[in-house]
């Protein structure tokens, strides 16, 4: 990625999949969506694996892989299982990110720093597979530290806290988060990650965060699945990238 140009854009389709078990059956389908969002501009897909399947399934994971034209990246556990099934799989990427049960999406980071052992078995063995890893984590030094020292190629740093702040109306805390961002993204480039970033982000925070030179990826699909209720997939999807191009154009121009 030039520093010239936007970061990519990754659409996350987990919450079509939402729908569709809402009710049982195949419609919507997760992969029409994902299909859609390519045709619109989306550099890749997302999709969720989640251990109680509660949305994506093995077989959309199976039917994206074999169906979209853009690198799939496969959101999981760092569990024996979901690396068996990434393995067979053979997704462009797998992002690691910590579940909880009763959560109601990602709520946090993972404590690489706490569980590098274990972190750091899954991260080789994808590695070693082909798999592009990046580890999902808060923008907090000591994380970041630690998925450098595991030799993650890539960090995805989760932004819900800093969206949330900015939800609830820009304020002290909202700039503070911000900051942390920041710092973290900085600090992230200069161990050598590529960084990316995720959780919560919409048209103002996507392009907030676009102007940030270091950030090669965005990863987003609560917001845009909401959108293409009212404006469609494909509008979203071109919505979505003149923001960030806006953001990664004014951050040119600042810096
Ligand atoms: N990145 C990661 C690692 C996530 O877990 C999620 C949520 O599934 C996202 C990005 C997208 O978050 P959102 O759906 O809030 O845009």
């Amino acid at each position: 990625m030039s520093k010239l140009s936007p970061p990519r854009l990754g659409i996350n389709v987990d919450h079509v999949a939402t729908l569709r078990n809402a009710r049982g059956g195949r419609h919507p389908d997760p992969v029409r969506a994902a299909l859609a969002a390519v045709a619109a501009g989306a550099d890749g897909i997302t999709a969720h694996l989640r251990e109680d399947r509660r949305h994506i399934r093995d077989d959309d994971m199976a039917r994206l892989k074999a169906e979209i034209a853009v690198p799939l990246n496969f959101e999981m556990a760092a569990t024996d299982e979901m690396v068996a099934i990434a393995l067979a799989t053979a997704p462009h990427a797998a992002c690691l990110v910590p579940e909880r049960r009763a959560e109601l999406t990602t709520e946090g980071g993972l404590d690489v720093a706490g569980h590098e052992a274990a972190l750091g078995t899954a991260v080789a063995r994808l590695g070693d597979a082909g798999i592009r890893v990046s580890l999902f984590i808060a923008a907090d030094p000591r994380q970041i530290e630690a998925a450098a020292r595991l030799k993650a190629p890539v960090v995805e740093i989760h932004t819900g806290a800093w969206c949330d702040a900015e939800t609830e109306g820009p304020d002290v805390r909202a700039e503070a988060e911000w900051r942390r961002i920041v710092t973290g993204v900085a600090l992230a480039a200069s161990c050598g990650l590529e960084v990316h970033a995720g959780h919560g982000l919409d048209y103002v925070t996507a392009e907030r965060i676009s102007a940030l030179p270091e950030i090669a990826e965005l990863n987003i699909g609560h917001y845009m699945m909401g959108e293409a209720l009212f404006v469609g997939v494909g509008e979203t999807v071109r919505m979505m990238r003149a923001a960030m191009a806006r953001g990664r154009t004014r951050g040119r121009a600042a810096s």
